[in-house]
């Protein structure tokens, strides 16, 4: 028989898929479970097997991810709109542990959970087949044409035994926790306390704390003045922000099917990274290198939400921002306080901040230099100005 590699959460929809894709479709199903966050990968593996798939492949690819994918985004200080980007990033890692997978089982369908209405759905598709053109790839969800109800009861029907998934629809790993549906469809209301899981809001937050980071080559190397691998720093650094109000995110996001979403994200961690990262950018790259970088961020960015992280442009960049951060050493302190981040002090063995000249009150840098700089700077505006009248009070 057939088979599908089935990429696996443990929630309603893919579990309903092992018997949906079996009975449908006529395909035996082996399931792929990857621990980006803090999946109990054993007891997944059991509801699988349980459920009726051949087998259940489980992995934790956490370090891999901080590794792989989250230095990188960290580099190219990703963000859209102020989404770290954190369900986005993980799903090629995804695509490329289920295509390795299938191969490796002689399997060439992959099947995944998302809707017909969402940018994973993208991801999961381009990902794949940029690694893969000949696996076929089905998103049962968008075929189904069954409600939340009908599934549950689909589910009762086939004794699939699911813990209520709760009022949101939720998806998390180390970089963040996104959270849809419900209550926050209504735009018109403020977000229920009960979304938020890994940040106490900023309201119910303490007399704050201070911290300091340490980078070498734009990647955190150690949090208050302790060692550690990126994963860890993450670890600590989402629990530490979460209790001081950090990373709370509530927008419209435009995604890139053309539909307007309301989401809230939980990111501690990330919000607190990419900030430092930015002050210690910008204490040590010149004004031309921080023109570019910031264009280069943006399509980074705006490719990885978009689901082109296999686009060779992604490797071009990678490239780019590894050399843009190659100075970007030193260390920041923040204080942090009922959601805000307070810079506390920077250093960096490569700063280019000269304070024997930027300083009040001694003279180092002749001012009356500035005068010739404008008189030649001002030229090019004021002829413009000049010759195109567009300035009323020219005359
Ligand atoms: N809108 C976000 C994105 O496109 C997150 C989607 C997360 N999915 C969820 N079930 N909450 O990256």
């Amino acid at each position: 028989m057939e088979k599908a590699l089935l990429l696996y959460s443990g929630g309603l929809d893919t579990s309903v898929m092992v018997k949906w894709i079996k009975e449908r479709l006529g395909m035996d199903v082996v399931t792929l479970t990857l621990d980006i966050g803090n999946s109990d990968l054993d007891e997944i593996r059991e509801k699988a097997l349980k459920i009726g798939a051949v087998d259940a492949i489980t992995m934790d690819v956490k370090k891999e991810f901080a590794d792989n994918y989250l230095s990188k985004e960290i580099h190219a200080n990703g963000i859209y709109g102020e989404y770290p980007l954190s369900t986005a990033l993980a799903r090629p890692l995804m695509a490329e542990k289920a295509v390795s997978v299938a191969l490796e089982n002689d399997i060439n369908v992959i099947a995944h959970g998302s809707t017909g209405k969402g940018n994973d759905q993208v991801r999961f598709e381009v990902s794949i087949n940029a690694l893969n053109d000949k696996i076929r790839v089905i998103a049962p969800v968008r075929e189904w044409n069954m409600t939340r109800l009908e599934e549950i009861e689909y589910a009762k029907k086939n004794n699939i035994y699911v813990k209520s998934d709760g009022k949101y629809s939720i998806d998390e790993n180390i970089w963040g926790r996104s959270i849809e549906g419900s209550s926050i469809e209504n735009i018109n209301k403020p977000v229920d306390d009960d979304a938020f899981e890994w940040v106490t809001p900023p309201y119910y937050c303490g007399a704050g704390e201070s911290i300091s980071i340490e980078f070498s080559n734009g990647i955190p190397v150690s949090l208050n003045n302790k060692n550690m691998d990126l994963l860890n720093i993450i670890k600590n650094l989402n629990i530490i922000a979460g209790r001081n109000g950090i990373g709370i995110i509530n927008m419209i996001e435009s995604r890139l099917i053309g539909l307007k979403s309301h989401e809230i994200y939980e990111c501690p961690a990330a919000t607190i990274i990419l900030k430092a990262h930015r002050y210690l950018e910008s204490l040590v790259l010149n004004r031309n290198e921080l023109a570019i970088k910031g264009y280069v961020d943006n399509q980074w960015s705006n490719m990885v939400y978009n689901g082109l992280w296999f686009d060779p442009a992604i490797n071009h960049m990678n490239e780019f921002e590894r050399s843009s951060n190659e100075y970007i050493t030193g260390k920041v302190n923040l204080k942090l306080y009922k959601g805000n981040i307070v810079l506390e002090g920077l250093e960096s063995p490569y700063s280019l901040y000269d304070y024997d000249t930027i300083n009040y009150e001694t003279g180092i840098f002749d001012q009356n230099s500035s005068k010739g700089f404008i008189d030649i700077y001002k030229n090019e505006t004021i002829r413009s100005n000049r010759i195109k009248k567009t300035l009323t009070v020219i005359h």
